[in-house]
This record gives structure tokens, sequence and C-alpha cells, in this order.
């Protein structure tokens, strides 16, 4: 038998955590509530209990446990970096997290329309540019 060469494919934590997991189609998936007062209101609640120690309470970036590090790329309110997310892609990073910085795969214990009005509460935190 020839030699073994056993090759070891090395996927560098880093490498892999560059990337959110967005599937084909996905941030082009439109939110499937109505945008009202109350799936605003039930998207707040749930952004309180599960983001905010991350994310902070009015989605800076700023919570208890986040790195502050990392508190440009989480903060919400940011136009240029929020506008970059269409609610399918908001959706998907919640639904399925990353690892490296890390925030937490939200499918788990959280239903897809919970999560669709935390989609439409923390687009709500982007502010309009000033006129
Ligand atoms: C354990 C901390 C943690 C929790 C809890 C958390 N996140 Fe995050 N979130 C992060 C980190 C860290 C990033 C930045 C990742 C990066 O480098 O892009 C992030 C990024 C994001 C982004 C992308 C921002 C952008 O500009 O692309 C969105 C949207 C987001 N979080 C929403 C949420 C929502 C909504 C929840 C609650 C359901 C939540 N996060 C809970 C840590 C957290």
């Amino acid at each position: 038998m020839a030699t073994a060469v056993s090759v070891k494919t090395v996927v560098t934590p880093s490498a892999q955590a560059a990337r959110w997991t967005i599937p084909t189609g996905g941030a082009a998936e439109a939110n499937p509530l109505p945008i009202n007062a109350a799936t605003l209101a039930g998207g707040k609640k749930l952004f309180a209990a599960k983001c905010q120690r991350c994310h902070g309470p009015a989605g800076k970036g700023d919570g208890p446990d986040a790195d502050a590090k990392y508190a440009a790329e989480m903060d919400l309110t940011n136009v240029a970096r929020a506008s970059r997310n269409s609610d399918g892609t908001v959706f998907y990073k919640i639904w399925n997290g990353r690892s490296n910085p890390k925030m937490p795969a939200f499918s788990e214990d959280t239903s897809k329309e919970q999560v669709w009005a935390i989609v439409a509460y923390a687009q709500s935190l982007r502010k309009p540019p000033s006129s």
C-alpha cells in the first residue's frame, strides 16, 4: 500500500466566522407580519428578553454582555450599517447566529413568527438620516 498521507482540512475559525449563514434567496424574503404597533410592541418585548444583553436597550451595541470591541458591528441604529441588511437578511442573521464574534442562533428557542416580530422592531431602530 502506498503511504497513507493524512491531510487535515483546516478551517480556521476566523475564516468560518467571517460569514453569516444566509440561505440562497433568504435576503429577499419579506416580513410576513403586518408592520403595525402590535407587531413592533411584540418585537420590542422579545428584543428586551433576548437581544438587549448584548445589543443594549436602544440597540446601540452597548449591552452588559457585549464585547466593546464589536460595539460598532452590533449597533443596530447605525443607518449606514443597518441599511445593508434587508428584512430577510436580518431574519437569517438572528435565526442562524454566528460563531465569532458570537451571536447565538435563535432558531432553537424562538419561533419564526417571533423572529419576524424582532426583525420588524430591529429594523425600526435604524434612525432615518436627519434631514
Ligand atoms: C451574546 C451576544 C448577542 C446576542 C444575545 C445577540 N446578538 Fe446580535 N450580534 C452580536 C454580535 C457580536 C454581532 C456582530 C457580529 C459581527 O461582527 O458582524 C451581532 C450582530 C447582529 C446583527 C447584524 C448587524 C449588522 O450590522 O450586520 C443583527 C441584525 C443582530 N445582531 C440582531 C440581534 C437580535 C435581533 C438579537 C436578539 C434576538 C441578537 N442580535 C442577539 C451579539 C449578540
